[in-house]
């Protein structure tokens, strides 16, 4: 479809009275995201990108701009006071003017977090084959209380009239058709009759009153296109807030599994809209996937894990651990009980076993960090061994400092890095050493301050970590001074 003539209007002005709440309600979260990065994302997904989408915001304006702005790089109105979603975007006109040939203006409100962005793209269909002035979604409901509801002629069943709820006949209000609140304009026909919009008894200006205006302009004015009630559930209390989010989340559980993933338990799994995981992966019972989470194929995910914007690779296990803002190549083994804290790359093979915490840190290929172990602000190489209960001692109270491992290094358990430390390659560490000097490659460095083994002692400790009776590493008499 061509879109280079559409441009998109998000109205999200309004204060949300009925939330009861002191956060705008655009933000409240809707399956773990602000409600506004719903309707956001489906029009992406339509087509129209964010450089062409402008949000009207109001109430709670410099909040609204900073989360939406995490979103994407959109284009904001300003509307200072409340008057109507017929007024809010008719602030949005001078901002939607200095883009280039817009011809046609999808406008649609940010309390609909379930609308589809099939329904978008099959309403920008109709409007680009048809050109009539407005396109305009419409809906069946048994019952649709608290909708404007669409009035047509009774002969020629033609479009006649949006009328709001509280202003309707008791006959009207048994009207089942409704307004989902998704329209599409000819753009240079709604500027030219916005200003002929007159305010409603309660002083707004709706709208919804604008399809009215084409018909009486041209009686072929008006499309109307159907679309699936269930994706116009408007969020306007916290009932319908919890009732969105069970709905969105059962549909991208669907969604996912319709494409090769398997969902052991979709009772306690929650992923976000988000969220992206390749065919043959599993996603075990009362997993937490959030943000831009994306995760390759052949995965293991779960039980009992919490992962927000990560990056997983293939072949991946993750076992009741949590992974924040890193990236993990394949075959990365994380878990039980472990902690990838934002900031993390851990190359293919990598292994954290129990309570191991990294942050901000790189891991090498095969380095394997098997139990009780904190590694931050520092570069292991490859097929490093870090040993029970070793720490990176990255903070020294003021700054946090780094420690810079080399490839095969073992670190023996309790060792203690002072940083900031440089470890060479195949240096290592006895047990319980507290290694506050940089170590050269092949060193083996033991005891409190850690100094390094004489070679020959070297060669002697390593021998006899073959046999376990006659290991003497960590024993003071054999070290000398670097
Ligand atoms: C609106 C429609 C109604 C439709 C329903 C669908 C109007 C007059 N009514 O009613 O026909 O059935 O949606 O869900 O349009 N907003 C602003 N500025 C304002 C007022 C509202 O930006 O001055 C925004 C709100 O933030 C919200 C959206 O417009 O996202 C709709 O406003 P809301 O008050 O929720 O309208 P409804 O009563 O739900
Ligand atoms: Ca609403």
């Amino acid at each position: 479809m061509e879109l280079e003539n559409v441009a998109a209007i998000i109205l999200a002005g309004g204060k949300g009275t009925r939330m009861k709440s002191q956060l705008p309600k655009m933000l409240h979260p809707v399956l773990n995201e602000p409600m506004i990065y719903h309707p956001l994302r489906a029009s992406r997904l339509a087509g129209i990108p964010p450089e062409r989408t402008i949000v009207v915001v109001g109430h709670g304006k410099t909040a609204m701009i900073e989360a939406v702005s995490r979103f994407g790089n959109y284009l904001f109105a300003e509307q200072p006071e409340q008057l109507g979603t017929g007024h809010a975007v008719m602030v949005a006109q001078e901002t939607a003017q200095t883009l280039a040939d817009v011809k046609h203006i999808l406008v649609f409100y940010g309390d609909n977090a379930l609308l589809h962005p099939r329904s978008l793209s099959q309403m920008l269909a109709k409007h680009l084959e048809r050109q009539p002035l407005v396109t305009l979604a419409t809906a069946h409901l048994q019952d649709p209380i608290g909708y404007g509801r669409i009035i047509r002629d009774e002969q020629t069943s033609r479009f006649k009239a949006i009328v709001e709820e509280t202003d309707c006949s008791p006959e009207q209000k048994l009207v089942k058709e409704f307004n989902p609140g998704v329209y599409v304009f000819d753009a240079a026909w709604l500027w030219a009759t916005l200003p002929k919009l007159q305010k409603s008894p309660r002083g707004e200006y709706y709208l919804t009153d604008v399809p009215a205006l084409a018909i009486a302009e041209n009686s072929a004015g008006v499309e109307t296109l159907e679309i699936d009630a269930v994706e116009t559930l408007g969020i306007n209390d916290r009932v319908q807030l919890a009732e969105v989010s069970n709905i969105l989340r059962q549909r991208v559980l669907r969604d996912l599994m319709l494409n090769g993933v398997t969902i052991t338990d979709p009772a306690t799994t929650y992923i976000s809209a988000g969220v992206q995981i390749a065919p043959d992966s599993v996603i075990e019972p009362n997993t937490h996937l959030r943000g831009q989470t994306q995760i390759g194929t052949g995965c293991t995910i779960g039980p009992n894990s919490l992962l927000r914007d990560a990056q997983i690779g293939d072949n991946c296990q993750i076992i009741a651990s949590v992974v924040e803002e890193s990236v993990l190549e394949e075959a990365v083994k994380v878990g039980p009980f472990s902690r990838v804290r934002p900031g993390c790359h851990l190359e293919r093979g990598a292994y954290m076993g129990n309570f191991a915490e990294v942050s901000r840190s790189h891991i090498g290929a095969n380095s394997k960090q098997g139990h009780f172990s904190f590694i931050g602000d520092a570069t292991l190489g490859e097929e490093v061994n870090v040993g029970a209960g070793t720490i990176t001692a990255n903070y020294d109270g003021i700054n946090k400092n780094k420690s810079v491992i080399g490839s095969r290094v073992f670190l023996g358990s309790d060792t203690t890095l002072r940083a900031p430390i440089v470890l060479g390659d195949e240096a290592r560490t006895g047990a319980g050493s507290v290694v506050t000097k940089n170590v050269e490659p092949g060193v083996t460095v033991v005891g409190l301050p850690a100094r390094p083994i004489k070679r020959k002692k070297i060669l002697d400790s390593i021998n006899s970590t073959n046999n376990p009776n006659n290991s003497k590493e960590g024993t003071v008499e054999e070290v000398s001074e670097l």
